[in-house]
């Protein structure tokens, strides 16, 4: 297959990568490195990906950011750095990507745990985390020519337990094997609208 991995530089990205180059040719996309540049807040840029980047049989997602901070002091802007981002990043990659994708191609995408165990200083993500699920799920029964929509939500990853576990309290990191099997299920497997908790 052909794919693009959007996020291919991130913690979770290369490891996905890493995986699928084994059996795929695998384009590299990411904000500031890789094959090609794209900015998924940007949906000019995100067409222009999809332009130089033609024939794509799976278009996956390891990137998005939302606000992470107090909910006291949070603000209406604060919910639009997620929804620009983690939110409308990936479904622009879907609504756009999905007149340039290949017949029985497929997106994945990602959220996480935080839609259903939340954190504190985590309803940012929370709220887009849940939006997305809802999107693929919604999505999934109105795409055409055959092309499936998943979206994969790890808990926290072990290779970002250094930098994240002190805002997860109780939390038991999930193995990087299994965030990138999820990942494999949705992209060479038949599913489509499923949320793979990865927990
Ligand atoms: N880490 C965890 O434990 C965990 C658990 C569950 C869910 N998640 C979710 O998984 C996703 C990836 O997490 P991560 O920990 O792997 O993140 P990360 O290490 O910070 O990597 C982020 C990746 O996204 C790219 N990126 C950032 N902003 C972008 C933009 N505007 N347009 C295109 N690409 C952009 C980065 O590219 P550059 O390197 O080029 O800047 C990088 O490749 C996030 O949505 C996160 O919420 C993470």
């Amino acid at each position: 297959m052909k794919i693009i991995l959007v996020g291919a530089s991130g913690t979770i990205g290369k490891k996905v990568y890493a995986r699928l180059v084994k059996n795929h040719e695998v384009i590299r996309a990411s904000a500031n490195q890789g094959d090609i540049k794209v900015d998924i807040t940007d949906s000019s840029s995100i067409t222009s990906m999809f332009k130089a980047v033609q024939n794509v049989d799976a278009v996956v997602c390891a990137a998005g950011s939302a606000y992470f901070g107090p909910f006291d002091s949070m603000t209406e802007d604060d919910f639009y750095t997620g929804i620009r981002d983690k939110m409308m990043g990936q479904i622009n990659l879907v609504m756009i990507g999905k007149d340039f994708i290949n017949d029985n191609g497929s997106f994945t995408l990602i959220t996480g745990i935080l839609a259903e165990d939340p954190i504190r200083m985590g309803v940012g993500l929370s709220t887009v985390n849940g939006a997305v699920n809802a999107f693929v799920n919604a999505a999934s029964i109105e795409l055409k020519r055959n092309i499936r929509i998943n979206v994969v939500c790890p808990g926290l990853v072990e290779d970002a337990v250094e930098k994240y576990a002190p805002y997860f309290p109780g939390h038991h990191p999930v193995s990087m094997d299994r965030v990138v099997n999820g990942y494999l299920k949705c992209i060479e497997g038949a599913k489509t609208g499923e949320v793979i908790k990865i927990y």
